[in-house]
């Protein structure tokens, strides 16, 4: 077999397989195999009740439309956000897949070219620990921006305006428009526009550096104790 030159390519061919194997899908595996994979429930941080909150301000009749009105006491209110949010987060990640915005946008911030210094820390692997990211939603192409740092980086009315019609604020964006997230026009997104709005406005939310990180825990949840899963 080492007598011929393709002998030693199949064989190294083989090496450096087995080696690729073991380094990226091995390794990995065996490092965080004790993190446990969060639920969408355990990933509504103060961050994206922040955003709940918001939206339900912005958009009252859609937002009562779509998921109705948050209990008046204290607690049960608490436990209402983390419910409505977590079944807003994992109905727009499926409006995330089904609408193709994989096929443009990344969400993997790789520690290559400089990469950080235009979308925020280089992604880790226990980000992805989660239902969320499954499958995962790393991304290919980039026709346009990474998108795992987006969350809090734009209003929620801006990215309502950029989906109903992105050129109206990217002049030239090849983006395609969603008038099917609206009923009618772009200040009023349907239930599976405000989805999509709190999955994008997540994205990044466990991180330190989202912009509106704790002080804007929001406002009449502000003395409520999270539960354990959402005040992380
Ligand atoms: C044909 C490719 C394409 C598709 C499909 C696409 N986008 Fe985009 N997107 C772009 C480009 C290019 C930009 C940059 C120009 C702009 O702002 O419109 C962009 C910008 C964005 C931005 C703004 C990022 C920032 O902060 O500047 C967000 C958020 C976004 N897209 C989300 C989505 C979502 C969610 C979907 C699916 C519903 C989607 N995109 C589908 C190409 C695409």
């Amino acid at each position: 077999m080492f007598e011929t030159k393709s002998g030693i390519f199949f064989v190294a061919g083989l090496a450096f397989f087995a080696f690729a194997f073991l380094s990226n899908a091995l390794v990995p595996a065996l490092m965080y195999r004790d993190v446990p994979e969060q639920t969408a429930e355990q990933v509504v941080n103060g961050n994206v009740l922040f955003q709940l909150e918001d939206l339900a301000q912005r958009y009252p009749e859609a937002f009562r439309t779509a998921w109705g009105d948050a209990p008046v006491e204290e607690a049960a209110a608490a436990e209402w956000y983390v419910k409505t949010g977590a079944e807003a987060l994992r109905e727009g990640r499926k409006i995330y897949v089904g609408e193709g915005c994989w096929h443009c946008h990344s969400q993997f911030v790789r520690p290559v070219s400089n990469e950080s210094r235009r979308w925020g820390p280089v992604s880790e692997s226990p980000e992805y620990q989660n239902e969320l990211q499954r499958p995962v939603m790393f991304g290919t192409r980039r026709v346009g921006p990474d998108l795992s740092r987006e969350g809090g980086r734009r209003s929620n009315d801006w990215h309502a305006v950029h989906f109903f019609r992105p050129t109206d604020l990217s002049p030239g964006s090849p983006m395609p428009e969603y008038p099917w997230l609206f009923d009618g026009a772009a200040d009023r997104p349907n239930r599976r526009g405000l989805a999509l709005l709190v999955y994008v406005q997540w994205l990044g939310s466990w991180l330190d550096s989202y912009p509106y990180y704790e002080t804007y825990l929001p406002s009449d949840l502000k003395d409520v104790e999270l539960p354990a899963a959402a005040a992380q």
